[in-house]
């Protein structure tokens, strides 16, 4: 399997909608996936992920745009003539055939030997553990089996680009999670170059090189889970990942790459911010703040909820805003009760800086 470079150039979809209007669900996208990548589509219901998706399986045509698999323009050709999988989030079995008829389907249409067919067959199933389950209607297995099956049956065909539409959203969580790990561990092993679609950040950050966050068809970042989490591009992109506390601040100075701010009388130093004056917003994970009895901006405990792994306390600033701060592994001699008051601090490495 030889693992190819995906790029989407000024890529757009629109759809004719009720009434003469048109939906725009894709929208001048540009983005080169490298080979051997596994890139994140994540955003909103309705953002686009599964047109774009579907765009580059061949499902469907781009209103205009190019898409490149390789080095080669592969926009206005048919599904079969591209090199691409998919696997569904209705795992899409045949129920009448085995696990290893289903699984070896895709190779009856290519020139395949019976024998090399058998053996890949057994490889796939073997790499992603459906090892005796060969015989077995696709009935016969539970979730997160059949879902096998249908990686498997997407991998036999030794595609080029292997595309996921919320693969693992008919799972529990727990079922998810690990299965999760298993599509990034296949995925790894061989190599492959992925494109996966979810609307659930958690499984984008576990699973992904990149992430790209989409909103109304247009990308609003793409970066590392890191990037996209502890500096996220825009208040979309901040919102969507995660719970985040958003600071009225006002900008004192540039210092080096990072800026100093004034937030409730309290300059903090913020150490890597765009260039910004004025008034703007410090963007603060509720992990990345702590409350001190003597020190910091005065706030009031509004309430606090015992998660078990941490403490969810809401706090009220001096201008009424709300925020959560997280006080993680939380000792329950330490009570912040409502009406309570409190310094909140904030972790100056955590702290990221948006324009309002
Ligand atoms: N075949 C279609 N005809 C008309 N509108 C469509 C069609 N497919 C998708 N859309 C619209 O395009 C937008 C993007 O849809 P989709 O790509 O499915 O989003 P996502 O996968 O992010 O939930 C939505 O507004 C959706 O209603
Ligand atoms: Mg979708």
């Amino acid at each position: 399997m030889c693992a190819q470079k995906v790029e989407l150039r000024q890529l757009v979809k629109i759809f004719p909608a009720p009434g003469g209007t048109e939906v725009r669900a894709v929208d001048e996208i540009d983005l080169v996936i490298e080979p051997g990548e596994m890139v994140t589509f994540l955003g909103p219901s309705g953002c686009g992920k599964t047109t774009t998706l579907r765009m580059v399986a061949g499902f469907e045509m781009p209103t205009s745009g190019h898409i490149f698999i390789g080095n080669e323009d592969v926009s206005n050709k048919a599904p079969n003539e591209r090199d691409t999988a998919m696997v569904f989030q209705s795992y899409a079995l045949f129920p009448h055939m085995t696990v290893e008829e289903n699984v070896g389907y895709g190779l009856r249409f290519r020139k395949v030997s019976k024998q090399q067919a058998k053996e890949r067959v057994e490889r796939i199933m073997e790499l992603v553990g459906l090892q005796g389950l060969g015989k077995r209607a696709p009935g016969q297995l539970s979730g997160g089996q059949q879902q096998r099956v249908a990686l498997a049956r997407a991998l036999v065909v030794e595609p080029q680009v292997l595309l996921f539409d919320e693969p693992l959203s008919n799972l529990d969580a727990k079922l998810r999670e690990y299965m999760r790990e298993e599509i990034r561990r296949v995925q790894q092993e061989l190599g492959i170059t992925a494109i996966y679609v979810t609307h659930d950040q958690s499984e984008a950050m576990a699973l992904s090189d990149r992430i790209v966050v989409m909103n109304a068809g247009r990308i609003e970042q793409v970066g590392t889970p890191q990037e996209i989490y502890l500096r996220p591009a825009t208040r979309f992109v901040a919102d969507f990942i995660g719970k985040v506390n958003f600071l009225p601040c006002e900008v004192v100075s540039r210092q080096g790459s990072g800026a100093l701010v004034e937030a409730f009388g309290r300059q903090i130093a913020v150490a890597d911010a765009p260039e910004l004056s004025g008034k703007a917003s410090l963007v603060v994970r509720p992990e990345a703040m702590f409350l001190d009895k003597g020190e910091g901006i005065p706030v009031t405990v509004v309430s606090s909820v015992y998660l078990g792994s941490a403490m969810e306390i809401r706090v009220e600033l001096p201008n009424g805003d709300q925020v959560t701060v997280y006080k993680s592994n939380p000792n329950l001699q330490e009570v912040f009760a409502a009406g309570e008051q409190a310094f909140l601090q904030l972790d100056s490495h955590a702290v990221h800086l948006l324009p309002n």
